[in-house]
C-alpha cells in the first residue's frame, strides 16, 4: 500500500493527540449560572435540573466558594423574587433578590465577576419579558424599565449586565443610562441571538418563569432563521454590546460560527437548561457517560467559535480542563 498521507500518524500517542489539539480551552471563559431566591438557609434542588439549586443569599456564599475552588471565576446570577406584579417592579427594587445577592457577594468573594441576567421575565405576574399593553409586549416602554433594572445592578456591583428580553435598542437603551451615570466602563454583553426554544423549558421551571398566556416569539427569534441572527448580532454591536451570545449553544453551533465571522467582539455561546437536563437524565439512566458528553458539547461550542462558555456544568468542566481531559 502507497499511503503518502496517513492522518492516523498524529493520533498514535496521547502525547501527539495533545500537540496537534486544535481546540485550547480555559476555565478562565467559563460562566456558571446561579439562581438566588428570597428568604434564608435555603438550598432547594430544582427537580428538572438535578444538581442545580435555588441558594438564599445566606447559602449562596458557600457554592461561591465551590465555584472559585473549581476555577470558576465569572458568575451569572438570576433573581427570584417573592413578590411579582404587572411591571415586575421586584426586578429594579434597590433591596431587590438580586441586588441584596451582589452585595453579599461581592462582600465575600470581591474577586469573582459577577454579572446580572437583566430581563423582566421573573418578575412580572404574566412571566413575559417586557411590559403589557392588552396582550402583546411593548418594546419602547419596556426599554425604560431595562434601563432601570440594569443601573440597579450596576449599583448593586454588578460587574456585567446582559440583556436577555429581545426587546430592539435595548442595549443602546442601557449603554445610555449607564454612560449617563458614570459607569461607561461596564460591559454589556448581549443576548444577541436568542431563539424561542423549547430547551428554556427547565430554567422557566427553576425560575418560575414560564409565560402566564402565549409565547415568547413575538421577541425571541425563529429558530428557522440564521441570516436575521447576524443581523441581531450586528445590530447589537452597532447599539454597543461588549460581547455577544448564542444561545441554546448545541443545536446552534451553526450560529456560533457565523457570528463569530460577522462581528469582531467575542461571542460567548450558553448551553441551556434543557441541554443540561437531556444529559442528567439520559446519563441516570446510563444510557451516555455523562463526563463524556458534559466535555464533548463543551468542546464543539468552542471549536465552533466560541470564546466563552456558559454552562450549569461550568464546576465540573473547570475539572476536567485542570485534569487534562479536555483543552
Ligand atoms: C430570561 C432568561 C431565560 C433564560 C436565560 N434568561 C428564559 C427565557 O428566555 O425563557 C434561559 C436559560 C436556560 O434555559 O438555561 N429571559
Amino acid at each position: 500500500m502507497e499511503l503518502l498521507k496517513r492522518p492516523r500518524r498524529l493520533r498514535g500517542t496521547e502525547l501527539m493527540r495533545k500537540m496537534v489539539r486544535e481546540t485550547r480551552m480555559s476555565q478562565e471563559s467559563l460562566i456558571y449560572p446561579m439562581f438566588v431566591v428570597e428568604g434564608s438557609r435555603k438550598k432547594e434542588e430544582i427537580s428538572s435540573m438535578e444538581g442545580q439549586f435555588r441558594y438564599s443569599v445566606d447559602q449562596m456564599p458557600y457554592e461561591l466558594e465551590r465555584a472559585a475552588k473549581a476555577g470558576v471565576n465569572h458568575i451569572l446570577l438570576f433573581g427570584i423574587p417573592d413578590r411579582k406584579d404587572e411591571v415586575g417592579s421586584q426586578a429594579y427594587a434597590e433591596d431587590g433578590i438580586v441586588q441584596r445577592a451582589l452585595r453579599e457577594a461581592k462582600r465575600q468573594f470581591p474577586d469573582l465577576q459577577y454579572i446580572t441576567d437583566v430581563c423582566m421575565c421573573e418578575y412580572t405576574s404574566h412571566g413575559h419579558c417586557g411590559i403589557l399593553c392588552r396582550k402583546d409586549v411593548e418594546n419602547d416602554r419596556t426599554l425604560e424599565y431595562l434601563q432601570k433594572i440594569a443601573l440597579s445592578h450596576v449599583q448593586a456591583g454588578a460587574d456585567m449586565v446582559a440583556p436577555s428580553d429581545m426587546m430592539d435598542g435595548r442595549v443602546r437603551a442601557i449603554r445610555g443610562i449607564l454612560d449617563q451615570n458614570g459607569y461607561e466602563n461596564v460591559p454589556i454583553l448581549s443576548y444577541a441571538v436568542k431563539y424561542a426554544s423549547g430547551f428554556y423549558g427547565p430554567f422557566r421551571d427553576a425560575a418560575e418563569s414560564a409565560p402566564a398566556f402565549g409565547d415568547r416569539q413575538t421577541y425571541q427569534m425563529d429558530f428557522h432563521n440564521s441570516r436575521e441572527g447576524i443581523r441581531e448580532a450586528i445590530l447589537d454591536v452597532e447599539e454597543g454590546a461588549d460581547i455577544v451570545m448564542v444561545k441554546p449553544a448545541m443545536s446552534y453551533l451553526d450560529m456560533v460560527s457565523k457570528v463569530r465571522e460577522a462581528v469582531k467582539v467575542p461571542v460567548a455561546a450558553y448551553s441551556v437548561s434543557g441541554e443540561y437536563a437531556m444529559v442528567k437524565a439520559a446519563s441516570k439512566n446510563n444510557w451516555i457517560d455523562e463526563e463524556k458528553i458534559m466535555c464533548e458539547m463543551a468542546v464543539a461550542a468552542y471549536r465552533a467559535g466560541a470564546q466563552i462558555y456558559i454552562s450549569y456544568y461550568a464546576k465540573e468542566l473547570a475539572k476536567c480542563m485542570t485534569e487534562g481531559k479536555i483543552g
